[in-house]
């Protein structure tokens, strides 16, 4: 693909390249960092799940550099082409880089991210590929597609955050997300036709904030 042309990214064969839903979720989130910037002055924190090439968070880190980036993905070749992207295009105080399932490896009562967002595997799959190493592991959500998606609101529910935002498809069953998650509001923000299927961008906020 050539979506990394005008950032010279490394990629690697293993790892998802930048794609039409990667540019979806980047124009939406480079709105919702404008608003989250006049609101907070200071600097803060955001966590990209599923991090891949980088490039989502190395586009918003280099607009705003006082935001302290963590980039998380299960996939260990992610990670080291993530790394090596984000220390060419960041500065290194700015960002780090974690091999880890989803949100499991932090510890709830250390980690408050003002955004958390995640361009998640959505397309519906037999459940064999999901374990498929390493590229349709990058895609396959599961025979309903959200598989992967429900297991991040999981992890969500544990942490505080601010707002999250992940994608999804019009094909999958989304409306199982409002009934399982009933401690969140999830609504669309934003919606995008891509070739045969419609994405769709949520926003997740906490009803009522946590203690
Ligand atoms: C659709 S790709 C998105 C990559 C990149 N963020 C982008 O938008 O181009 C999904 C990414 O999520 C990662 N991923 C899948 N399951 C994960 C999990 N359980 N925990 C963390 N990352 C995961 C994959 O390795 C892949 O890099």
């Amino acid at each position: 693909m050539g979506f990394s042309n005008f950032l010279k990214l490394s990629e690697n064969p293993e790892v998802y390249p930048p794609q039409e839903d990667t540019l979806f979720l980047t124009d939406i989130l480079e709105r919702e960092f404008q608003k989250e910037v006049l609101a907070n002055s200071n600097s803060f924190l955001v966590c990209e799940v599923g991090v891949g090439t980088g490039f989502i968070s190395i586009v918003l880190g280099k607009k705003y550099p006082q935001i302290h980036f963590i980039g998380v993905d299960i996939s260990s070749q992610a990670t080291k082409i993530c790394y090596k992207n984000m220390s060419e295009w960041l500065q290194r105080t700015q960002f780090d880089v974690l091999c880890m399932d989803l949100l499991c490896g932090f510890n709830p009562s250390r980690f408050f991210p003002s955004i958390v967002f995640f361009n998640p595997p959505y397309l519906r799959t037999t459940q064999e590929e999901m374990m498929k190493e390493p590229l349709p592991r990058t895609w396959a959500g599961g025979p309903t597609g959200i598989m992967v998606i429900q297991e991040f609101l999981k992890t969500l529910t544990k942490i505080r955050f601010g707002k999250a935002y992940f994608l999804s498809s019009i094909y999958n069953t989304n409306e199982l997300f409002s009934v399982q998650f009933q401690e969140f509001y999830i609504q669309v923000i934003a919606e995008k036709k891509i070739e045969d299927d419609k994405l769709i961008c949520y926003e997740v906020q906490y009803k009522r904030k946590p203690k």
